[in-house]
């Protein structure tokens, strides 16, 4: 059995991931770790407590990390509301179980050094938290098999015209995630994600099954607005879930080998993730991620929907 620790900004998007980790019969879900990125870390921590125990999954750690990113000030926007869950957050019962007393780092430490197995992380946030890990802990990459990343996008961006929203708020630890270090990666960016996005009939489904997906579905209207004024797409986009999906199932989305850079600047370009698609990838010494790129798309939502509905 696969086993998967989550780093997370709950986040609309990042409940349903979540929730299909916790409703994934393939994966062992150790630990989540909570990071600054969507809305402040107190949010985001009471959100993925509150969240796992939705899902009555109060046994799984989570850890406190990132207040802000490395070298920038906490920056977000209000795709998920002022709460994080689109304003919903208040309405879900509050969970029982209490922080984990460990860092997000030391948590992430303890896991994988007691796991049998390496273990698939899913950031699915900011990526400050496993930048640290790795830059602190170098020697645990051995634990780690692939990092399933959901961010960048490599044809443009959401939360400015370059940028994807959670390589803009820290692209320094991006930069070192994705282009300095040589653990292996698996980067679900916008170019999959943006062409998921689930409709009226895959919600019903979902509000349909049970009381979670009751719940998840409450959370999505000031989500889902967001994104209709920014884009004009009028469906739900669940990014992070697509992650998890390929987390839980290898090979759900069709992947590129690409080299890539991030742009560290403060230009118009801040946060962009730029793809070398001029056939150097051969280069020694030059850092290549899998780029998802394709899937297909009626497949990966019915199994997205058949892990939430049937398996809780
Ligand atoms: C990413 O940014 C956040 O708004 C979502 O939770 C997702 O992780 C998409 O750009
Ligand atoms: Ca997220």
């Amino acid at each position: 059995m696969r086993r998967l620790i989550i780093d997370t900004d709950p986040g609309v998007d990042d409940a349903f991931a979540i929730a299909l980790a916790a409703a994934s019969p393939e994966v062992e879900l150790l630990a989540l770790t909570t990071v600054a990125g969507n809305i402040g870390i107190e949010h985001t921590t009471r959100n993925a407590l509150n969240v796992l125990s939705l899902c009555g999954r109060e046994d799984v750690p989570v850890a406190v990390g990132a207040h802000r990113p490395f070298s920038r000030p906490v920056r977000g926007d209000d795709a998920h509301g002022n709460d994080g869950l689109g304003g919903y957050a208040s309405s879900i019962p509050s969970s029982k179980a209490t922080v984990d007393p460990r860092d997000a780092v030391t948590l992430m430490v303890d896991v994988l050094t007691a796991a049998e197995e390496p273990v698939t992380i899913v950031p699915i946030g900011p990526l400050t938290n496993v930048a640290l890990l790795l830059a602190a802990h170098p020697g645990i990459k051995s634990k780690i098999e692939r990092l399933v990343i959901m961010g960048g996008g490599i044809e443009g961006g959401n939360v400015t015209p370059s940028a994807e929203f959670n390589v803009w708020v820290d692209p320094e630890a991006a930069r070192r995630v994705l282009v300095e270090e040589d653990v292996p990666v698996t980067l679900v960016p916008l170019d999959v994600t943006m062409k998921c996005a689930v409709g009226d009939d895959w919600l019903g489904k979902l509000a349909a099954a049970h009381a979670v997906g009751r719940e998840l579905v409450a959370m999505t209207p000031h989500y889902r607005a967001f994104y209709k004024e920014m884009s004009g797409v009028d469906m739900l986009v669940i990014h992070d879930a697509i992650a998890v999906a390929e987390a839980v199932s290898p090979g759900i989305v069709s992947t590129v080998p690409m080299h890539l850079e991030v742009d560290c600047s403060d230009g118009p370009g801040s946060g962009a993730t730029i793809a070398d698609r001029r056939h150097q990838l051969a280069i020694p010494g030059r850092r290549v991620v899998d780029v998802a790129m394709n899937a297909d798309f009626d497949a990966l939502q019915a199994f997205i929907l058949d892990r939430l509905t049937e398996h809780f």
